[in-house]
C-alpha cells in the first residue's frame, strides 16, 4: 500500500453492496485521498453523492482501474475475476465481495473479527466470505475457542437483498400488488416472495443449494476447521434486509447457557439480546442499520451432547458485506 490516504475505486457501486459501501466509507471516514465509482454500462453518467462530493459513475472498462491503491469489487464474481487480477498486478490491493476468490488457498479469506491475523498472507486480492458465513463464524469463533465444536446445524431465514436490489426491489412490489389486490409477479426469483418462504432460488450442486456449499466450505476455512461437520438448509423469507439463522451447536465440551451469554458479550461484533420472556431477541427488523451480530435464545439442545441452540440477525448489506470489507481495508492502512 503505497499511500496512507489511498486512492479507492468501487466497482460495483450502484448496487445494494456496493452502494451500502459507499456510504459506509463515509460513515467511518475513510481516508481516502479520492473516491472512483464505477458500475455496468447501464449507470454509467449516473450521479452519486459520496462524502468526498458529487461523484459520477462509470462505466468498468479497459484499465481503469490502474491508478487505484484499494478497489472493492461488488459487482459478481466474473467481473472480480476480470479485473482483481490487473489491479493485485499493478500494486494496489483488491478487496473483494464476490465468490471469484474465496476458496482459493493463495487469497486469505477475512472476517476481522475472527481471523485478521491471516490478512498478512495477500498477494494483491483479500476475500470476503458470504452474507451468512460472516456472521456465523462471528458467533462460532469464541464457542470454538472456548469449547470446541464438533457438529454445527444451520437454517437460515435470508432477506430479499442478499440476492441484490433486483429482487429486494421485486418483494417491495410484490407487498404493493398484494395489497392493492392485485396479483404479484416474479421475474428477479423463481416464485413470488411476499407471503412465502422460499427454500431455493440459488444455483444447485447436486442435492444442496450453491449457498449451503458456500456457508459450509467458508465457514470451515474462516475457522481453519477443515472437518467441521456441518448440516445447513437456506432459505429466502420476505424481509428486505437482515439474514437470520436457527444455529444448533454440538460443542467438544459442556457449555451453560449463562457462560455462553457473558462469553459472547465480551467477543468483538457481537450484542447479547436474550430476554425471550420480555419479548427480546435478534430480528432483522431490529438490527438492519448496525453492524453488531445480534445473538440470542440462547439455551441448552437436548437433542445432542453438549448442545446448545441459539438464534442470531446480522445487516447482510452492512457485516455481512459492505461493513466487513470496509474493515479489511482498515486493517491494510493500518498494518502498512
Ligand atoms: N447483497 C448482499 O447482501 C451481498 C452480501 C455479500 C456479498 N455480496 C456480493 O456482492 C456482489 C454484488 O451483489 P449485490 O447484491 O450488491 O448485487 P446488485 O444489487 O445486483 O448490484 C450489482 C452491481 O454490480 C454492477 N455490475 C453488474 N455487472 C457489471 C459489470 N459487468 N461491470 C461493472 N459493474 C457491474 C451493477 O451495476 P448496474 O447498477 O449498472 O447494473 C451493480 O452496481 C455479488 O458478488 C454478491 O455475491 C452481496
Amino acid at each position: 500500500m503505497p499511500s496512507d490516504r489511498p486512492a479507492v475505486a468501487v466497482v460495483g457501486a450502484t448496487g445494494a453492496a456496493g452502494g451500502t459501501l459507499v456510504r459506509i466509507l463515509g460513515e467511518r471516514a475513510f481516508p481516502a485521498s479520492a473516491l472512483e465509482l464505477y458500475a455496468s454500462p447501464r449507470s454509467a453518467g449516473r450521479r452519486v453523492r459520496t462524502y468526498l462530493g458529487d461523484t459520477e459513475v462509470r462505466e468498468l472498462s479497459g484499465d481503469a482501474l490502474r491508478g487505484a491503491d484499494i478497489v472493492f469489487f461488488a459487482a459478481g464474481a466474473g467481473t472480480s475475476r476480470r479485473h482483481a487480477p490487473g489491479v493485485a498486478d499493478a500494486g494496489g490491493i483488491a478487496v473483494d465481495k464476490s465468490s471469484a476468490y474465496r476458496m482459493d488457498p493463495a487469497v486469505p479469506l477475512i472476517v476481522p473479527e475472527v481471523n485478521a491475523n491471516r490478512l498478512s498472507e495477500h498477494r494483491g486480492i483479500v476475500a470476503n466470505p458470504n452474507c451468512v458465513a460472516i456472521p456465523l463464524t462471528i458467533v462460532l469463533a469464541p464457542l470454538q475457542r472456548a469449547y470446541g465444536l464438533r457438529h454445527v446445524t444451520v437454517a437460515t431465514y435470508q432477506a430479499a437483498s442478499g440476492a441484490g436490489t433486483g429482487l429486494a426491489d421485486e418483494l417491495d412490489t410484490q407487498m404493493r400488488a398484494d395489497a392493492a389486490g392485485s396479483t404479484p409477479a416474479a421475474n428477479a426469483y423463481p416464485h413470488v416472495l411476499h407471503g412465502n418462504v422460499i427454500p431455493g432460488g440459488w444455483t444447485m450442486q447436486g442435492a444442496d443449494t450453491e449457498e449451503e456449499v458456500k456457508v459450509i466450505a467458508e465457514t470451515r476455512r474462516v475457522l481453519d476447521a477443515p472437518s467441521l461437520r456441518m448440516s445447513v438448509t437456506t432459505v429466502r423469507v420476505p424481509v428486505i434486509v437482515g439474514h437470520s439463522a436457527a444455529v444448533w451447536v454440538e460443542l467438544d465440551a459442556d457449555a451453560d447457557p449463562d457462560d455462553l451469554r457473558a462469553l459472547l458479550r465480551d467477543s468483538p461484533g457481537v450484542m447479547v439480546v436474550d430476554d425471550p420472556t420480555a419479548q427480546r431477541y435478534p430480528m432483522p427488523r431490529a438490527v438492519a442499520g448496525s453492524d453488531d451480530v445480534q445473538v440470542g435464545r440462547i439455551r441448552r439442545d437436548a437433542g445432542t451432547d453438549n448442545g446448545i441452540a441459539l438464534f442470531f440477525s446480522a445487516d447482510n448489506l452492512r457485516k455481512g458485506a459492505a461493513t466487513n470489507a470496509v474493515q479489511v481495508a482498515e486493517l491494510l492502512l493500518r498494518d502498512r
